[in-house]
């Protein structure tokens, strides 16, 4: 029994491993993001070939440039047939993703702050807020431009939850189940947590992609979001 809230990011190192890997799941999944790994080796092409199949398609580019390029990226994309788009959560680069999608049925996503990064790393990069005063100016920077959504970690769902409209998106990924390797992420909660925190969809990755039987994972982590 799939949960179309349930994102499974194909970080994988080749287009042929991913559609292996959605295969494997069969219907026990479906919604897909592809990102950085995959897009440069035909991510893309491959989205379209799973919203053919009726698929949930998320492009996980992480748009940050110029407003027009910005823009003409964004308009690109949205004839591929994607459902999500992320863009990073600076004001002028919402705008303009905002614009590039028109009527087409694409929602824009704001980058918040990336879940890997902890206080210690964004004092690093230069950052005078923590971690959650940014997320939450970026999330009514968020609303201003008119995006869909946001992503963020899942420690940030609840407070972001009680500024936004129900249908505005709140996306997770830092999730993972209780005990399990948590590789590279620094703010994590079970998939439990987070859909009561107020997340709206989550994704999940290694803890799938990489599992012995990943659609017993996957089957896992869909009981303990619906729990
Ligand atoms: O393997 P794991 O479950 O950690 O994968 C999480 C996915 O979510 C990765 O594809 C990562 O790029 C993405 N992501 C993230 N943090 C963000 C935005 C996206 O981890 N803030």
């Amino acid at each position: 029994m799939s949960d179309p809230r349930l994102y499974v990011a194909l970080d994988l190192p080749s287009i042929d491993a991913a559609r292996q890997m959605v295969e494997t799941l069969g219907d026990s999944v479906m919604s897909y993001k592809i990102g950085l790994q995959l897009l440069p080796l035909g991510g893309a092409e491959f989205g379209r070939e799973l919203a053919t199949q009726g698929k949930n398609v998320f492009l996980d580019f992480k748009l940050h440039d110029i407003d027009a390029t910005v823009e003409k990226a964004t308009r690109s994309i949205a004839g591929i047939g994607a459902d999500l788009l992320t863009v990073h959560a600076r004001p002028d680069v919402m705008q303009a993703a905002a614009r590039g999608r028109g009527d087409s049925r694409l929602k824009i996503l704001g980058v918040t702050v990336l879940t890997s990064l902890d206080e210690q790393a964004l004092i690093d990069i230069g950052y005078h807020h923590n971690a959650e005063e940014l997320v939450l100016h970026r999330v009514r920077q968020a609303m201003e431009a008119g995006i869909d959504g946001v992503v963020s970690s899942p420690l940030e769902a609840a407070k972001i939850r009680a500024m936004v409209p129900d249908e505005f998106i709140v996306l997770t990924p830092g999730v993972r189940l209780a005990g399990h390797d948590q590789g590279d992420q620094k703010r994590v909660a079970t998939p439990a947590a987070a859909i009561k925190a107020g997340a709206s969809h989550i994704v999940v990755g290694r803890p799938i992609t990489q599992a012995n039987d990943p659609r017993a994972a996957a089957e896992k982590i869909t009981a303990n979001m619906r729990s």
